[in-house]
């Protein structure tokens, strides 16, 4: 049963001071039914809910997978007239909707459209025998969408219309160890960085945590600014412009076949990335290559770290290290057919920054690479 709320809340709170946390990150693809078994399969998330005809949902299905606090669904058309089929045509496989968890949808929805955002679809109640949960929709980047989601009075395994029989059998493979959703990166147009800035600072009541210039994020070829945003806990959205370098930008590149601003990767979390990169190289995940001359760099400049050296240079893993402490980091190749989407794996000790050392420090060695082969 679906119920749609009146405004009737106080606006005083930004959205920002109902977040709870992520509750999901909605895939709009092209096969659902075979993307889920590409996350099952190479990333070893467990497949926990599905929704479709039979489940009574008509025009899409959508598989929801999980793996410790992360939760992916993804959703296929079930005919051409359906939104997620023109949005597919429109970008490629991508994330259409980057769903938190609130304390009250409607708060947040309302104080949201208060403060200029535009709203996608009002506060709605769905019903079933486990439970209530509010939903209410505000847009933001690109054709990207915020859900605000209030579970609290819910305890079925997503939310109505979903159920969990029939579901595919779990893939064979090395636990993984991913654990939660780290950040979440947008790229918007060139001159668009401010305006999506001020949106989560103004409009969502977040806090901007460190701005990149280009300068800092550069080499002679490729260059971008990135703002990285946050609702002060959990929720840690960079966003990226592209810069001029002598070569196109590698978020131009993003926005030209993605058609608009998109999310561009999502950082997965784990506390240990030797055992989750071994397990995700086993089951089939393929990352960007790292040449070796990025190590050797690395151990120059962070050589006295007390660190598993082979085995980070054995399975391409990334080191970066700020005032806080050091992060290991890698880079899948894209996900979808697009040169858009990826994924990250972070390991946090204790720094708190996103590897732009990394970015020069790769980027550079890549370019060192094509100039020995006469490239560059
Ligand atoms: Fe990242």
């Amino acid at each position: 049963m679906t119920t749609t709320l009146d405004r009737d809340v106080a606006t005083g709170r930004s959205p920002a001071a109902y977040i709870v946390g992520w509750d999901h990150l909605e895939l709009w693809v092209g096969n659902a039914r075979a993307f889920a078994a590409f996350l099952a399969s190479d990333f070893g998330f467990d497949v926990v809910a599905y929704a479709g005809p039979e489940t009574g949902v008509t025009d899409r299905v959508s598989y929801v997978l999980e793996q410790d606090t992360v939760r992916f669904v993804v959703t296929g058309a079930l005919g051409p007239a359906s939104p997620v089929a023109r949005h597919v045509r429109a970008h490629g496989d991508g994330a259409r909707d980057l769903a938190l968890t609130v304390s009250d949808a409607r708060g947040a929805y309302y104080s949201a459209v208060a403060r200029g955002a535009v709203g996608v679809r009002e506060p709605w109640v769905d019903e079933d025998e486990h439970g209530r949960i509010v939903r209410a929709r505000i847009a933001t980047y690109g054709e990207t969408r915020h859900t605000f989601v209030e579970r609290a009075a819910y305890d079925g395994v997503f939310a109505p219309g979903f159920g969990d029989e029939g579901l595919p059998p779990r893939p064979v493979g090395p636990d993984v160890g991913l654990r939660a959703v780290d950040h979440c990166v947008g790229n918007v147009e060139r001159g668009d960085l401010d305006r999506w800035v001020g949106f989560y600072r103004r409009t969502m009541g977040f806090d901007q945590l460190v701005h990149f210039g280009d300068d800092q994020i550069s080499t002679d070829y490729s260059a971008l600014m990135s703002t990285v945003v946050w609702d002060g806990s959990k929720v840690v959205l960079p966003l990226n412009e592209p810069a001029d370098g002598r070569r196109k930008s590698q978020i131009q590149e993003y926005l030209d076949y993605y058609g608009c601003a998109g999310v561009q990767h999502v950082a997965l979390r784990t506390d240990d990335i030797v055992t989750t990169v071994s397990a995700l190289r086993a089951r089939g995940v393929r990352f960007l290559a790292v040449p070796d001359s990025y190590y050797d760099d690395v151990r120059r400049r962070l050589g006295d770290l007390d660190l598993p050296w082979d085995d980070i240079r054995r399975l391409g893993i990334l080191v970066d290290r700020d005032q806080d402490g050091h992060l290991l980091q890698i880079f899948t190749e894209n996900v979808t057919d697009r040169p858009t989407v990826f994924f990250e794996v972070i390991q946090r000790e204790g720094a708190k920054g996103f590897g732009a050392g990394n970015f020069k420090a790769l980027f550079e060695a890549i370019e060192r690479e094509q100039a020995r082969r006469g490239n560059l």
